[in-house]
């Protein structure tokens, strides 16, 4: 992995070049069936992991889906839609249940010689605190009720403590992880398009999915075909959706 000083960063990720690299992706439907080499999609699956998460967990994990086989049993599962038909598909699965292997493996793989005992501690109790909800929830509805009495006094973070909090966690880092994914093949010269047009368990079946796992879009990607875009660029305007405050 490359990486670059501060100041360069900022250089390359110049405002008009983000900018650009953001305007051009749209949602592709159709795509040629030009294959997307290796090396490309293991760039962009390590710029997706780059993006930011909660607490560095990084609770998502990805399909790789070449095969072509298994492509065309995962055609019906979208729903026949068009852009299924890309020559490669990445699912794009959140996970709520590796938090506990990652607390370890942050300390593991701690890019320093001597890990700092913050980060120790860090890892090995207010995680855990944070993060386990018990059998069936129920440390979390524990740890919900608690929270309501000591937060009378002082700001607290309400959340996650149920497992559907914890579903939410996942999800929002690994949508994160999905933009840097499809933005990372723009900039290599292939759309994308997300898709969250699919029998959910049909799709566990064909690819044997984690049970815990959420699979949050499946991403097609190849070569942009003819008339691949259906329509034309439409966003609300700004003042609809922002309040300055
Ligand atoms: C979570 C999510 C699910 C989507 N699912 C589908 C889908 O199943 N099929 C599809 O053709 N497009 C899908 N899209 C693409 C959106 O329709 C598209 O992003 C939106 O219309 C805006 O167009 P643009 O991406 O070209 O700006 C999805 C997008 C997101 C973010």
């Amino acid at each position: 992995m490359t990486s670059f000083p501060h100041d360069d960063a900022l250089q390359l990720a110049s405002p008009a070049a983000l900018r650009a690299l953001i305007e051009s992706r749209r949602a592709v439907r159709r795509f040629t069936s030009e294959p997307v080499p290796d090396a490309v999609i293991r760039d962009c699956l390590d710029l997706a992991t780059l993006a930011p998460n909660s607490c560095n967990l990084q609770p998502w994990s990805f399909q790789v889906i070449r095969d072509p086989e298994l492509l065309a049993r995962l055609h019906p599962v979208c729903m026949s839609q068009n852009a299924a038909k890309a020559p490669l598909i990445i699912a794009v699965l959140a996970r709520p249940d590796t938090w506990r292997q990652a607390c370890r493996d942050i300390v593991t793989h701690w890019p320093e010689p001597e890990v700092p005992g913050r980060i120790r501690h860090f890892y090995a109790k207010t995680a855990p605190f944070q993060y386990n909800q018990g059998p069936l929830g129920l440390l979390g509805f524990l740890k919900r009720q608690l929270l309501r009495v000591v937060a009378l006094r002082k700001p607290l973070m309400r959340t996650p403590n149920s497992k559907a909090d914890m579903r939410i966690w996942a999800v929002k880092s690994t949508a994160l992880a999905a933009q840097n994914l499809m933005l990372g093949f723009q900039s290599h010269g292939f759309a994308t398009c997300p898709m969250e047009g699919f029998d959910e368990v049909r799709l566990r079946r064909v690819l044997d999915l984690p049970r815990a796992a959420i699979p949050i879009m499946l991403l097609a990607v190849g070569r942009q075909g003819e008339k691949g875009v259906y329509n034309p660029r439409l966003r609300f305007p700004l003042e609809q959706q922002v309040t300055w405050l």
